[in-house]
């Protein structure tokens, strides 16, 4: 049996968990800072940082206290340690090198755009997927993989410019949906009819997996807004949000959502035509999406193969997919130094 801890502070949320045998996750701690970020409309990173160095050790405790379990009894530290925001990522790879080098343990890094790919395993004991067509949606990513096991994927496509879950975000902004954008964007546009106003969908090439999702943001600012208008270096619009009736905000939510969820639907078809995989996974934070989750479920009875989702308390950031993931690596026996860098950049 494997016990694993992980840790995962690649952006703004303070997580750790431990995971037995990469499937049951014993404890699932996650401190948000989304009241931290709220007044900026964003997350700034030197905040980011700082708040991790408060919370790291208490959300460890916790994640140890919850599994019922001492630091002696795990098998192994686990961390993501790539990409994310270099001075969060810093703060759990600094934490999992002081717990391993203190108490012997092995330590593992993992690639936290990978972890997000396994989460929808979490608490599945019956799950078995591949080869599968994977999906990771969220704030920076939008990537498609052909994925053969848990260690071994393959990138598809990925976004040109903007991911989709930042799109939701700016989204929520122009439509003043209020903070965390993604989730709110998305309860406003189911009170809308998404047939009132038309937004684009981009799609590029007729054989592409590739996203661009800066066409439909754009569309939305314009459509929302009126003309911009330069002024003294400065840009302004015929009007804003608050302009708009409430039903109107809603419709323009409903058009945002369908546009971009369609787009992800379409490449998923034109991937599973591609690959003939025996499934679909989804992950990130945008795989807790209202639309996508149930446009999956059709595109599963369409395709007859299963679409597997994370349940949604494994949707956004956390640890436990980091744990879990790492049980792989622990079988396959790839372990890490305590020279583990922490890498901003994104993975293949
Ligand atoms: O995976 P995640 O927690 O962090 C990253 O690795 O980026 O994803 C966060 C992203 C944010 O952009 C957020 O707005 C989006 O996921 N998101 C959603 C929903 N919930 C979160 N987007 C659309 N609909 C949602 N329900
Ligand atoms: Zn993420």
């Amino acid at each position: 049996m494997t016990l694993i801890l992980g840790i995962e502070t690649s952006c703004d949320e303070t997580a750790a968990a431990v995971v037995e045998d990469g499937r049951a996750v014993r404890s699932n701690i996650i401190a948000s800072q989304h009241d931290l970020h709220k007044r900026y409309g964003g997350v700034v990173p030197e905040i980011a940082g700082r708040a991790h160095i408060e919370k790291i050790t208490p959300v460890i405790d916790q994640a140890l206290t919850t599994a019922g379990v001492t630091i002696q009894q795990i098998s192994a530290v686990a961390v993501g340690n790539r990409p994310g925001l270099i001075g969060s990522l810093l703060i759990g790879v600094s934490a999992a090198k002081a717990i391993t080098w203190s108490t012997d343990k092995p330590l593992i890094g993992v690639d936290h755009v990978h972890a997000h790919l396994y989460a929808a395993a979490l608490d599945q004991p019956d799950w078995s997927a591949y080869p599968a067509i994977g999906l990771v949606v969220s704030g920076g990513h939008s990537n498609l993989y052909r994925v053969d096991s848990p260690l071994k994927t393959h990138r598809l496509g990925h976004t040109i410019d903007d991911a989709v879950g930042e799109a939701y975000d700016k989204a929520a902004v122009i439509l003043d949906a209020g903070y965390p954008g993604g989730p709110m964007l998305d309860k406003l546009a189911q009170q809308g009819d998404p047939k009132q106003f038309k937004l684009p969908r981009s799609l590029l090439d007729a054989d592409s997996l590739d996203f661009s999702y800066s066409g439909l943001k754009t569309a939305l600012l314009y459509a929302v807004r009126g003309k911009p208008q330069g002024r003294r270096g400065q840009t302004t619009f015929e009007r804003s949000a608050a302009d708009l009736s409430d039903q109107d905000r809603q419709n323009f939510a409903a058009a945002f959502q369908h546009a971009a969820i369609d787009t992800l639907i379409i490449k998923l078809q034109r991937a599973i035509d591609r690959v003939k995989p025996a499934s679909v996974i989804i992950g990130g934070g945008v795989s807790a999406n209202s639309l996508l989750r149930s446009r999956s479920a059709e595109l599963a009875d369409k395709n007859s193969i299963p679409v597997h989702i994370p349940k949604m308390a494994y949707c956004m950031d956390n640890a436990a997919m980091i744990a879990g993931l790492a049980h792989h690596h622990f079988q396959a026996n790839q372990f890490d130094d305590l020279d583990l860098p922490a890498i901003a950049t994104t993975s293949l």
